[in-house]
């Protein structure tokens, strides 16, 4: 029998695995996504959509749908997914695994402001009127709105509920390059970018670009990780070691040594 994957979607690393995944026979695996954007990349996998209803329905779901493997590619600010994921193996035992990609750090020299939230970040802008380069997404610009006195160029996938008065929007989903990512700064006379620390390729051309401008960076630390103890649970830092594991879930529990 296959064995039975859920995939908790919406990072690069969910779309290497669901590619690596597509007609592996060893396994039988589901690709999940919150369902926010609005036109979300093809998968290769079966995929279904939406929240499960909290840490109880997610547990339900692990029970219905018989899931023997549990991986957790969300997003690294994707902080309650990974906490309700969490919660459920522990209500349903399910052996979990969560991916989470190495965040990026400063070069020696880099004007880099790091603050724990999205509302520290606004407030370290400061009061003198800037022009701000804001690539959090689409569902953290509350706090900016606050503080008004900046320009505000936000670049989201899809478009923001609500701007901060006097925003422009760029509508544009990664990978970007540096030359691009440049020009943008130096035609739109970026003085400050505002990122989460998210890491990865697929966005790192912003900090690049930022470093050869010289600009500062005001870099939103990441929420932390889950509790694994008492957990059959890991985590790994890419997609290679995420099949890896799962290599190791697919081959019989006696072969596991279980
Ligand atoms: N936060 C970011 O910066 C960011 C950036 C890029 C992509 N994303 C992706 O966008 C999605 C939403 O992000 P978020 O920060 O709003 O998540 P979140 O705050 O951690 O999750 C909020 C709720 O959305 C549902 N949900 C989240 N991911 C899901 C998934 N893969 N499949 C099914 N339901 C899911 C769950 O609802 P229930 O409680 O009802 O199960 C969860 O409790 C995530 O899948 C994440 O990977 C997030």
């Amino acid at each position: 029998m296959p064995l039975k994957v859920l995939i908790l979607g919406g990072s690069s690393e969910a779309s290497a695995l669901a590619s690596a995944l597509a007609g592996d026979p060893r396994v039988d695996a589901v690709l999940s996504l919150a369902g926010r954007t609005q036109t979300p990349a093809a998968s290769p996998l079966p995929r279904r959509s939406g929240g499960f209803g909290g840490v109880q329905g997610l547990a339900d779901y692990l029970t219905a749908e018989r899931i023997d493997a549990l991986m957790v590619a969300t997003h690294p600010f994707a902080a309650q997914m990974r906490r309700h994921a969490v919660a459920a193996a522990r209500l349903r035992p399910t052996p979990l695994l969560i991916v989470d990609r190495p965040p990026w750090t400063p070069l020696p020299g880099d004007p880099w402001t790091c603050v724990p939230d999205m509302t520290a970040a606004a407030r370290a802008l400061g009061e003198t009127p800037r022009r701000v380069l804001l690539t959090v997404g689409r569902q953290d610009l509350a706090p900016f709105a606050a503080h008004a006195q900046h320009s505000y160029l936000i670049r989201s996938i899809d478009p923001p509920a609500d701007l901060p008065t006097g925003a422009e929007l760029i509508l544009d989903r990664g990978p970007f390059t540096e030359t691009g990512e440049r020009r943008l700064m130096e035609q739109r006379r970026v003085e400050v970018l505002v990122t989460k620390n998210a890491g990865g390729d697929a966005t790192a051309a912003k900090l690049a670009a930022a470093q050869a401008l010289g600009l500062e960076v005001v870099m939103v630390d990441r929420p932390s990780l889950p509790d694994l103890e008492g957990l059959d649970g890991q985590v790994v830092a890419d997609a290679v070691q995420a099949l890896d594991w799962l290599s190791h879930q697919a081959r019989s529990p006696t072969e596991r040594g279980v």
